[in-house]
């Protein structure tokens, strides 16, 4: 029989485009930490928490708008780096509101101190909130905001 304690909660991390090219891309803004050592760090996270993690890294929409739609019966928290998809995407605005899950925006750089471009997101409004600016770690402070929430 399935002990009901040991089922783990599961939560879906997103990273956007060009995610996968960090710590090679522009180190002064995003930092020298690789996309491998950051989710090893969230598994680590993970682990010690007693939480379950899917990770997925896409460079296309339709592909991030699907890890959300397949996300709806399997998780219960997604933490979502959008990547330049943010500024513009009501796509994946359209698929966060949808999802009916609590989603959280999270941007390694602080996209209020750079270009007015990114200065603005689309998909936040659908979020119940957002994490800029504090590097990899953001993404483990919005698992803690998840798993605490
Ligand atoms: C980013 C900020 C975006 O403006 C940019 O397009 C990215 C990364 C961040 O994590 O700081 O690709 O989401």
């Amino acid at each position: 029989m399935t002990d009901i304690k040991n089922i783990k909660k599961k939560y879906l991390i997103i990273h956007g485009p060009n995610l996968n090219l960090l710590g090679i891309r522009e180190p002064k803004i995003y930092g020298t930490t690789s996309l491998a050592d950051i989710n090893i760090k969230l598994n680590e996270f993970a682990d010690n928490n007693s939480i379950e993690l899917e990770i997925i890294q896409s460079n296309s929409e339709g592909a991030i708008i699907d890890a959300l739609h397949n996300g709806m019966n399997k998780v219960i928290g997604v933490v979502i780096n959008p990547g330049a998809y943010t500024h513009y995407s009501l796509a994946i605005f359209d698929a966060v509101a949808a999802c009916g899950l609590p989603v959280i925006e999270v941007h390694l750089s602080n996209i209020y101190s750079r270009e007015e471009f990114r200065r603005h997101s689309v998909i936040a409004p659908a979020c119940i909130g957002q994490i800029t600016g504090l590097g990899w770690y953001g993404y483990i402070l919005g698992l803690e905001a998840l798993i605490r929430s």
